[in-house]
């Protein structure tokens, strides 16, 4: 099996169809059974070449004709991103395995013109590896990063230019893989001895007592221990809003944005299989996703809706905790989902329409007393505590409630949490939690 090979299908079904590049490397890895040193190549082939395109693009056009260029089939381009990627972003690829081993994929695939093309390309490049990045601040960072000029722009205001510049080299890196271990099946020692003998290692979460992190990702996720239930993926951020949530025993739980479940089985496993989770998603195969999940991690604790969580019902003030972990830019998540930078153009009026709504929603089926917890994975203000401020001026009935008496201070800000990837080694997120007023007696 040529890696490179399988490597550039995928870049292109991702690049092409929008697939889903972490499906796609799953199914990959269970065909081929290569070596571990293989797969983490394909790895990091696949997940660098569609984060890095802008700047590989912007390359290219130094190297080639620009007119010529931008017609070019994105078939022959994405030859080129998997030449100069292993060229300028991986130091551990010598330079002739690089391009040979890339023109003869263009050989075998499109013939000896394509191939001559590669070649001549990446060889202009080597003879006189010299290029300058634009001036302008902005298109600097956009071009050299590998990022949508208008992020960089909406980013730079916010965070200024050296944290601005952290943030993306920060997401460029190969994401750590973050587990949390299933404490209904095993316990954090036992999961790290059993890894400790697979010569895997790990490093246990400061933020977080159930994480441990990993740069071995691919190895572990086809371990057996993962298909038997014993830990699942999530991300120290994402298991810190839980913590933050706090379920306890007996309770019921409404988790109104709940696919793909890891959230919703962390409150499950927390509640120890007791009380009621109802887990509400409005995409079946995401619904799906959730049942797998709990299933492989024996929860017995969950009921599954397929619904849009502004159709559930009857609305009532029937539970003891909300979450609403709601739709949003995602800007925290850019590091582990390399594709989703290049989706930036989502509509953001309409996200922080729904997001608004939500919580209006969400507030209506909290107990008096119970607690309403939103989150997000971004660090955008505008979704988040600007929100949360919105919502609290004209909710008089609920209260902010201090974060960090339930998670550790350095997580937190103004009483909400809030992590950002290059200070805390996690994603980004957000999460406020207000608890409605008790009843009167
Ligand atoms: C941020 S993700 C939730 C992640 C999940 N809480 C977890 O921890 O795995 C947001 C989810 O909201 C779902 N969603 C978006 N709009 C919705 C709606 N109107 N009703 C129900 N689900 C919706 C999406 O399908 C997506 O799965």
């Amino acid at each position: 099996m040529n890696i490179r090979q399988e490597a550039y299908q995928i870049i292109i079904k991702v690049l092409k169809n929008n697939d889903y590049a972490d499906i796609l490397l799953q199914q990959a890895i269970k065909k081929i059974h290569d070596s571990n040193e293989n797969v983490e190549l394909m790895y990091r082939l696949v997940k660098g070449i569609v984060k890095m395109q802008g700047n590989l693009d912007y390359i290219c056009r130094q190297f080639t004709e620009p007119d010529k260029y931008i017609k070019t089939d994105l078939k022959i381009k994405a030859l080129l991103y998997l030449g100069f990627f292993q060229l300028i972003h991986l130091d551990s690829i010598p330079e002739h395995a690089a391009v040979n081993e890339t023109v003869e994929i263009a050989k075998k695939l499109y013939g000896d013109k394509t191939g001559d093309f590669i070649n001549a390309v990446l060889r202009a490049y080597l003879r006189n590896p010299k290029f300058q990045y634009p001036q302008d601040l902005a298109e600097r960072m956009a071009a050299q990063y590998s990022y949508p000029l208008e992020l960089i722009k909406q980013w730079l205001p916010l965070w200024g230019e050296e944290e601005t510049e952290y943030l993306c080299l920060y997401f460029n890196e190969p994401a750590k893989l973050h587990i949390r271990v299933n404490n209904l099946a095993t316990s954090k020692s036992k999961l790290l001895e059993y890894f400790k003998k697979r010569d895997v290692e790990f490093t246990e979460s400061p933020a977080s007592h159930n994480i441990i992190i990993t740069t071995h990702g691919p190895k572990v996720l086809q371990d057996v221990a993962f298909s038997e239930g014993y830990f699942t993926v999530q991300d120290t951020s994402a298991a810190l809003v839980v913590e933050l949530l706090d379920p306890r025993e007996n309770e019921s739980i409404l988790d109104l944005f709940a696919a793909p479940g890891g959230k919703a089985t962390y409150i499950a496993e927390r509640m120890k299989n007791t009380g009621e989770v109802i887990a509400v998603d409005k995409i079946p195969n995401k619904v799906k996703l959730i049942k797998q999940t709990m299933e492989r991690l024996q929860i017995d604790n969950m009921k599954l809706v397929t619904d849009d969580a502004f159709h559930y019902g009857p609305v009532a003030p029937a539970f003891d905790r909300v979450l609403l972990d709601v739709p949003c830019s995602g800007w925290g998540v850019f590091g582990r989902k390399p594709d989703l930078r290049w989706q930036y153009h989502q509509n953001i009026d309409e996200l922080l329409r729904i997001q608004a709504n939500a919580l209006n929603l969400g507030a209506n089926f909290v107990k008096a007393g119970g607690y309403l917890v939103y989150s997000t994975c971004t660090m955008n203000p505008q979704e988040n505590e600007e929100q949360i401020e919105r919502f609290l001026k004209s909710n008089k009935q609920f209260k902010l409630v201090n974060a960090s008496d339930f998670i550790p201070v350095g997580y937190t800000r103004s009483g909400m949490m809030q992590t950002f990837p290059n200070i805390h080694n996690m994603d980004g997120a957000f999460a406020a939690k207000m608890q409605k007023k008790p009843k009167e007696r």
